[in-house]
């Protein structure tokens, strides 16, 4: 009995933003955005929401999957941009999508969130507790940003992507891994709503994502190719043996600098950063779903997940499409 993806799906904004358009708000250009990180445009919310664009990314997974809303018996959605404190974006979803007998809950592991939310789903499944789950990951991140702050503002984009598993007889999830570390939980932050009741008001710092790029560059560099390595081994493989590494997208040196540790050429690391910028959670579905829809995943291949991000959070999956 395995785990396997039988189904992706994926929605973006309709708006496209160039790095030329960010320079008429920070002092930013092209040329630096376009070196620094790899990132040329990203998609940026005029109305979409984290639930309308999850729920369009589920109705295109459940379509390639070949199934029906009312057949999920657990949708999970991996946020940490929500509408909402409550009800959680996953019911809301859940209510677009009319997948009434679906258990739906949201999970917020940052950058790692769809991963994290993907193994979730893998250990319901592999308990024997559900069937199916439809994963997604979903961020309008522009709600977070401080479009003031050039460090930032410039990196990221919104958008969903999303997977349906399914319990299989044939092989899919091989292995997986998944760390925490809290400590470092000030590198890449944005603060929520303050204590503030009849008792107590405390003062807001901002509640916008601030980052210590740096940090969070080393961490990603350092940590997710030992967290891949452990995964492979696990899975009894070598890092040759796999055909593809859909890694999150956040700067095209990350990926480059986890490449050259774990001495594989980079046409093994698929990216769309370039289009989409980083967008968190969705990072990894929303390029899942385009190598899908481009013919690109053969049946057999062998695929590496690996997301990371504030938290800190970062884990890696091995599987076989
Ligand atoms: O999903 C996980 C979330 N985040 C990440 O993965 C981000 C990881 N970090 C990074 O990708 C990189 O650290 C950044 C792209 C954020 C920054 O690149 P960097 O090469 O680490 O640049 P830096 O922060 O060291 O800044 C270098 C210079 C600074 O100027 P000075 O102090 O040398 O004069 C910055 O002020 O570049 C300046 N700078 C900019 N210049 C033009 C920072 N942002 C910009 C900008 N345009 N947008």
């Amino acid at each position: 009995m395995s785990v396997k993806i039988i189904g992706t799906g994926s929605a973006l904004p309709e708006k496209i933003v160039t790095n030329d358009d960010l320079t008429q708000l920070v002092d930013t250009s092209d040329e630096w955005i376009k070196e620094r990180t790899g990132i040329g445009s990203r998609r940026i919310s005029t109305g979409e929401t984290v639930v309308s664009l999850a729920a369009q990314a589920c109705e295109k997974a459940l379509e390639n999957a070949g199934r029906e809303a009312a057949q999920v018996q657990l949708l999970l959605v991996a946020t940490c941009t929500p509408e909402m404190g409550i009800p959680c974006a996953a019911c809301q979803v859940q209510s677009l999508l009319g997948a009434a007998n679906a258990v739906a809950f949201d999970l917020n592991a940052a950058c790692a969130g769809f991963l994290f939310a993907l193994n979730t789903a893998y250990a319901y499944i592999e308990a024997g507790i559900y069937e199916n789950a439809l994963i997604v990951g979903s961020e309008v991140l522009s709600k977070i940003v401080d479009w003031t702050d050039r460090g930032t503002c410039v990196l990221f984009g919104d958008g969903a992507g999303a997977v349906l598993v399914e319990r299989s007889e044939q092989p899919g999830i091989l292995g997986f891994v998944q760390h925490s570390d809290g400590t470092k939980g000030e590198v890449l932050k944005c603060d929520s709503r303050q204590l503030k009741n009849p008792y107590i008001s405390l003062t807001f710092d901002s509640p916008f994502v601030k980052m210590d790029g740096r940090e969070v560059f080393a961490f990603a560099v350092r940590q997710v190719p030992s967290c891949i390595q452990e995964v492979l081994q696990q899975t009894q493989l070598d890092a040759g043996d796999v055909d593809l590494y859909v890694l999150h997208q956040a700067n095209r040196r990350i990926v480059e600098g986890i490449a050259k540790r774990l001495g594989v050429e980079m046409d093994k690391f698929p990216m769309n950063l370039d289009r989409v910028g980083n967008m968190s959670s969705a990072a990894i579905p929303v390029l899942l779903d385009e190598l899908n829809r481009e013919g690109r995943l053969q049946e057999g291949m062998t695929l590496v997940l690996s997301g990371f991000g504030a938290g800190l959070t970062y884990g890696a999956c091995v599987l076989r499409w």
